[in-house]
């Protein structure tokens, strides 16, 4: 069966672990050439050396995405290294929880300049060279909190909806030069985020117990999930989807919870 990445030349942020991780398993498994990035240097060198890559190509290195300047220079390494980027996967991203009173300016910045201005430079660095080359495909890590408030989880939904804007900007402005932008928004999904959150609770097991109670199927998703529906949304199987965001929450956005 022929692989459904094969030609994909993807720039990944946020790969070191977690969903990225995830993903840029996935994507190769499927044959596409990556270019993997992480603020974590020493974390992704590891993670990089562990990947198995029967096919393709890994290239990375270390940049953070809320440096526009570092950005526009790890693109252009990228392009040199697995050829003109054809897909972009924003992926990196920070929790930042507090409460509007409570939050601080430093953590407002933070928030945006990871969740929402790092899916700008990349995207903004990529596009030239993906407009040039015919178009591509960008995809974003958005979220439940795109569309739903949690109460304490200030100012990162504020983010996470600001970047369904950005998807579809970037999909409207852009489309008639054959490119798609569109979303994909996890519900909860087991990774060292999820685990940092529940170690904020007094209690780690009750924590964990109550986040997987919410959810209709009794459990939250693996990153290997997610990946599986970013491969398709990457991929030229739905090649009229765009600026739409695909929901990957095993229906907890649906839930009506008793008052
Ligand atoms: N885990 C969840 O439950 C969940 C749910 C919905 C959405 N998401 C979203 O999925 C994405 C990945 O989340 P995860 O759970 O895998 O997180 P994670 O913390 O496990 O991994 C995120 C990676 O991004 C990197 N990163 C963070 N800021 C960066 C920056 N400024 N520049 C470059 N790299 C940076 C980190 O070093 C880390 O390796 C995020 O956008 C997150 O908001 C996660």
């Amino acid at each position: 069966m022929a692989e459904r990445l094969s030609g994909k030349r993807i720039f990944l942020t946020g790969a070191a672990q977690g969903i990225g991780l995830a993903i840029a398993e996935a994507c190769l498994a499927e044959g596409a050439r990556l270019f993997l990035v992480d603020r974590d240097g020493a974390l992704l060198d590891k993670t990089v050396a562990g990947l198995a890559v029967p096919r393709g190509h890994v290239g990375h290195a270390a940049a953070d995405i809320s440096d526009g300047a570092a950005i526009a220079a790890v693109v252009s390494q990228a392009a040199a290294e697995i050829g003109p980027i054809n897909a972009l996967i924003n992926n990196a991203g920070v929790n930042v929880f507090s409460t509007p009173l409570e939050a601080t300016e430093e953590e407002w910045n933070r928030n945006f300049d990871v969740n929402v201005k790092g899916a700008w430079n990349c995207s903004k660095a990529v596009l030239p060279g993906m407009i040039a080359s015919g178009g591509g495909a960008i995809l974003n890590i958005a979220s439940t909190h795109s569309f739903t408030i949690i109460p304490h989880t200030f100012p990162y939904p504020v983010a996470k909806h600001a970047l369904l804007g950005l998807t579809k900007s970037l999909a409207l402005e852009y489309a008639a030069q054959g490119v798609r932008v569109n979303a994909l928004a996890p519900g909860y999904v087991e990774t060292q985020k999820a685990i940092d959150y529940w170690n904020s609770f007094a209690d780690l097991a009750t924590a964990r117990a109550n986040t997987m109670a919410l959810h209709p199927g009794g459990r939250i998703a693996t990153a290997r999930e997610i990946a599986l529906a970013a491969v398709f949304m990457i991929s030229d199987e739905c090649p009229f989807m765009n600026a739409a965001t695909l929901v990957v929450d095993g229906g907890l956005s649906q839930l009506q919870h008793p008052a």
